[in-house]
């Protein structure tokens, strides 16, 4: 999808409903969006679909719900007082801010985007005879730019492993690049910033009050282990699942809820074995893959190994999916041994130890985390459903319409029921009737205002996979139509049996492997 597609996708978001800038009477708040009737809706479905297919379908998997504000040690020994940072840098003329690395990936991103320009040029002339491999491999221009590119990235990543801001810096000025906005080469050095946000406690003043607001949820789990593998009796391997916000003082928040400064997170840390780690890890890496490609096509999905690894990590990969911007993270893999664990224990003099009866051993589990944003995951699902398209057969203002294709299990309406006329009373009645029988088994819409061809064009923007229509002939035999969303078609059936047929096909357990 292309930037203009993305800004009708935005758009979109806020007509219908799914997303609203924070504080908008206010000219809004940066990297903050408020979620709408709509959006609610389709969020709690995704994390639904999340807790289901990692608690109820895992017995040793549990979850819990840990408190945002935690003791501030627990940031000091997880490593994100001391390393939970980006490089900044601060163009002097415009007074903007951004990520230093961020910058120079927009240069790589461009070189890269030349080499594919010379590639679809090639691949126009030569037509079906085209090798792009070879031609990748041997064409002066493809090598130059995809080398440049390469070299550039490696030293950017030796910088960011070696902490050397100054290189940054020198990387910026040799490639000369620009403030997007305004154009200026005037910039700061390059210095750390640490992303986490402050409070502060009521009852005592100064740093021994400071608190952070979490920057993942993970660390509520950590600290949780041994209440949770005491009250659940949990033997290793197991995991803690959790749903919840997290906050980052992000340099630059943007591409809308792709990087805000509050989101949600849906992490689950697996506690293993020390030594059985990478197995797990693979384990999750498939699994997680599967839990994706369940509900979104196999090619706007990949892995990407870090090349960085956290300072808690011994392996990392993430599952990047092709956003209107590009390939990006979606999900983050870790294989984050026994630092987390181990550096708590160290800290606050508590033994957070596993007695293995198996092996008649006691040691610190090791942890292979999955971490997805829920954010990210809606916007991903958004992606793949927005389509504008032409209706075949049909005229006037009925010949385009657009379509959320979002999963029928994650939509936000599953059905909605609509009487073709409202003006007689009998069929407002029957309408009403079936809409109370559809209403305490999953969200409906009833809708008599405006042609129904209308009515289904404002069902179709909100994703609503089924449509209900009463007509005459319902009045005399008890049976309705029942539109499907994604290929229109209309089969009538009898009353009795829409509420099976709308369960059966919403149902989550479709999606669940
Ligand atoms: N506990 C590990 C952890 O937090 P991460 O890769 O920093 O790892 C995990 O974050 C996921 O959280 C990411 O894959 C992304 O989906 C989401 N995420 C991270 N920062 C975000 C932000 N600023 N806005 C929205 N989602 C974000």
């Amino acid at each position: 999808m292309q930037e203009d597609l993305f800004k009708r996708l935005v758009a979109h978001c806020k007509e219908y409903g799914f997303v609203y800038p924070s504080s908008e009477i206010y000219e809004g708040l940066g990297g903050v969006y408020d979620y709408g009737p709509m959006g609610v809706e389709l969020k709690n479905n995704i994390k639904e679909y999340w807790w289901r297919a990692m608690v109820q379908m895992h017995e040793n998997i549990v979850g819990i719900d840990s408190s945002i504000f935690m003791h501030p040690s627990i940031w000091k020994a997880s490593g994100h007082v001391d390393a939970f940072n980006d490089p900044m840098i601060d163009n002097k003329d415009s007074k903007k801010r951004f990520r230093a690395d961020v910058l120079i990936e927009g240069e790589i991103d461009k070189m890269t985007a030349k080499a594919t320009k010379e590639v679809e040029k090639a691949a126009k002339r030569f037509g079906e005879t085209f090798d792009e491999k070879m031609f990748r491999e041997t064409n002066p221009r493809v090598l130059e730019y995809t080398q440049k590119a390469k070299a550039v990235e490696d030293r950017m990543n030796a910088a960011m492993k070696a902490n050397d801001m100054a290189d940054l810096k020198a990387i910026i000025e040799e490639l000369e690049i620009a403030d997007p906005d305004s154009g200026s080469r005037n910039w700061t050095d390059v210095r750390q910033f640490n992303l986490m946000f402050s409070t502060q406690l009521g009852n005592i003043s100064g740093e021994e009050g400071k608190l952070y607001l979490r920057p993942e949820t993970a660390q509520g789990i950590f600290v949780n282990f041994l209440n949770v593998q005491k009250t659940t009796r949990q033997k290793v391997p197991f995991g803690i699942a959790q749903i919840g916000k997290a906050f980052r003082n992000e340099i630059v928040a943007r591409q809308f809820i792709f990087r805000m400064r509050e989101f949600e997170q849906m992490e689950m840390q697996f506690f293993v074995r020390p030594g059985t780690e990478m197995e797990w890890y693979n384990y999750w890496k498939a699994k997680r893959m599967a839990w994706h490609n369940a509900i979104t096509p196999a090619d706007k999905l990949k892995f990407k190994d870090h090349d960085n690894l956290a300072h808690y990590a011994n392996a990392a990969v993430d599952v990047q999916f092709e956003f209107p911007f590009g390939f990006k993270e979606l999900e983050g893999i870790h294989s984050r041994t026994d630092f987390d664990l181990g550096s708590h224990s160290q800290l606050s003099g508590k033994k957070l130890t596993y007695f293995d009866p198996e092996i008649n051993e006691h040691y610190v589990p090791y942890v292979v985390e999955t971490s997805v944003g829920c954010d990210r995951m809606f916007l991903s699902v958004l992606t793949n459903a927005y389509a504008e398209e032409m209706v075949p057969d049909a005229q006037g203002e009925d010949a385009n319409r657009l379509v959320l294709r979002i999963p029928p299990a994650l939509a936000p309406v599953k059905c909605a029921v609509l009487p073709i006329v409202r003006n007689k009373e009998e069929m407002v009645g029957k309408a009403r009737e079936v809409f109370d029988r559809l209403k305490p088994h999953f969200l409906c819409q009833y809708d008599e205002k405006d042609a129904v061809g209308r009515r289904y064009r404002r069902q179709d923007a909100i994703g609503t996979p089924y449509c209900v229509t009463i007509d005459f002939e319902t009045l005399e035999n008890d049976t309705v139509t029942i539109r499907e969303r994604d290929s229109m078609k209309q089969d009538r059936v009898s009353i009795s049996d829409v509420v099976r047929i709308v369960k059966e096909r919403t149902d989550m357990a479709n999606i669940l492997g």
